[in-house]
């Protein structure tokens, strides 16, 4: 079904983002039949083009991000004609009056603003719109990440845009919530009876949260080198996904009830002390090395930054500080140019209380649940069965595969369609709330002043590889290894 009209103003149209997913997911959304016809695409930019000259662009992109087998010509011409581009000087005047001229004659259609620029920018273009009166009651506003670079910064910003928008008009996107497997990990949960009993520190040895990407920092450089892996991931998704799988169940799921559980989660972090960090976290950063049998370039060339200490990689130990979970370890790593692309939590369970099998000797593998999030989204069950045969009871690991795409037999929707639908309803379920936001940069704070003031940079690890060594120790010393796949 379709949603309500709409002007959706991109800020940063002509970027990076707008350009791989946001128009993509738009169109995509347009051709399924969900944007009315009085529904029109702005782009809001410094680029130096006309209306023309941006539709050209996009119809050129378009292609490029989306499978062709999803490519419908008609569904892309009409998506083309919602099309429009304003230059306007985010921080300054020029462009405004052009923006409120066309926006203006519209009050009562939804307003959606989407600032896909620096963070920096989220409070003065939020102070511009409300100056030239473009905020109405059906506006909203969407934050893409990082919200600042701290606690700090990130107070700054929601003040900011808290000044002009109410927080039920903030959409602080957080993308991984918008992934299917992410939200299936929910229903998992809270839809099954059997998983519920077992999930927690009685039946639960510890989990694994990994976001390993084979690509390099490419053309975001400049945007990488000032932030790092902490900030870029952790902050936001690995913590994310971390709340998914530690919260507590709420009474119904809705806006406020699924973030209050969330934000619980947060706040029960184990706060990191100086001595944790050494102990407890481990960054890393890429040198040369192979990439899917090619070589490449060090992370500090490929920024040009020949002593660059920004982390590529991290490795961290968590806590979460409640009853479910007290003793139970969360292993958080995250990083770019590793040997794969695969991102994927781990619940890896207690062994049986007491081996009863000949020959077994407790050292069989554990029971996990393997929640694979990319590249193909799915779950597996690995548990015990008899090897088949008449020589005894053989013990041997198998598994239990869920895999979506064979099940379902459709496509899975990227991420940014849902998100972006959702911003158009008003239904803030999936986006991060101001304190959020802020309970999570007051825990990764701890870890971004330690490493600040270390005196050694992070660690290197070759491109193409699972990471550097201290990320193995860090797991290895307390008698477990990171999972690595079967
Ligand atoms: C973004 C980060 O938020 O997530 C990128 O800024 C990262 O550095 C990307 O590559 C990963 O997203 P996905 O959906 O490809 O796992």
């Amino acid at each position: 079904t379709s949603v309500a009209p709409c002007d959706f103003v991109v800020f940063g149209g002509t970027g990076d983002l707008a350009v791989r997913k946001l128009l993509p997911a738009l169109y995509l959304r347009d051709r399924d039949g969900q944007l009315t016809p009085e529904t029109r695409v702005v782009a809001a930019a410094r680029a130096g083009l006309d209306d023309a000259g941006y539709r050209d662009k996009i119809r050129g992109e378009i292609p490029r991000f989306v499978p062709a087998d999803q490519i419908d010509d008609a569904a892309l011409d009409r998506f083309i004609a919602r099309l429009s581009y304003v230059e306007v000087d985010f921080a300054h005047e020029d462009g405004w009056p052009d923006l409120t001229h066309l926006l203006e004659p519209r009050p009562d259609v939804v307003r959606v603003f989407y600032l896909a620029c620096s963070p920096q920018l989220f409070g003065p273009v939020s102070a511009r719109l409300a100056e030239h009166g473009l905020v109405t009651e059906a506006s909203r506003v969407v934050l893409e990440k990082p919200i600042g670079h701290d606690l700090d910064s990130a107070r700054e910003v929601n003040d900011a845009v808290g000044a002009v928008f109410d927080e039920y008009q903030i959409f602080r996107i957080d993308h991984y919530l918008g992934k299917e497997s992410v939200q299936n990990l929910l229903v998992t949960r809270f839809a099954n009876t059997f998983l519920e009993p077992l999930w927690n520190n009685a039946c639960i040895d510890h989990v694994q949260i990994t976001v390993a990407e084979s690509l390099g920092v490419g053309t975001r450089g400049g945007y990488y080198d000032a932030s790092g892996a902490l900030r870029d991931m952790v902050q936001n998704h690995l913590l994310q996904l971390l709340c998914l799988v530690a919260m507590e169940p709420p009474t119904y799921v809705d806006r406020e009830t699924v973030r209050d559980e969330k934000l619980k989660v947060l706040q029960a972090l184990r706060p990191m002390t100086q001595q944790d960090v050494g102990r407890l976290t481990v960054a890393g950063q890429y040198g040369p090395g192979l990439a899917e049998g090619s070589a490449v370039p060090s992370y500090q060339q490929e920024v040009e930054h020949p002593d660059s200490r920004t982390e590529t990689f991290v490795a961290i130990k968590a806590e979460v500080q409640n009853w479910r979970w007290a003793g139970v370890p969360f292993y958080l790593r995250t990083g770019k140019r590793m040997d794969r692309r695969c991102s994927e939590i781990v619940i890896e369970f207690k062994p049986v209380p007491h081996p009863m099998f000949p020959g077994s000797d407790g050292t069989s593998e554990p029971n996990r649940l393997v929640i694979q999030l990319q590249p193909d989204e799915g779950m597996r069950l690995h548990m015990t069965a008899k090897e088949p045969g008449p020589g005894g009871i053989r013990l041997r690991p198998v598994s239990l595969n869920l895999n979506y795409e064979q099940t379902f037999q459709r496509r899975s929707p990227d991420a940014y369609e849902r998100l972006l639908m959702d911003v158009v309803r008003g239904n803030p379920t999936l986006f991060m709330r101001r304190d959020e936001v802020e309970a999570a940069w007051a825990w990764v704070e701890p870890i971004l002043i330690n490493w600040a003031q270390a005196e050694h940079g992070p660690r290197r690890y070759p491109a193409g590889t699972s990471g550097p060594t201290a990320a193995t120790t860090l797991i290895e010393r307390d008698g477990r290894a990171w999972y690595e796949g079967s």
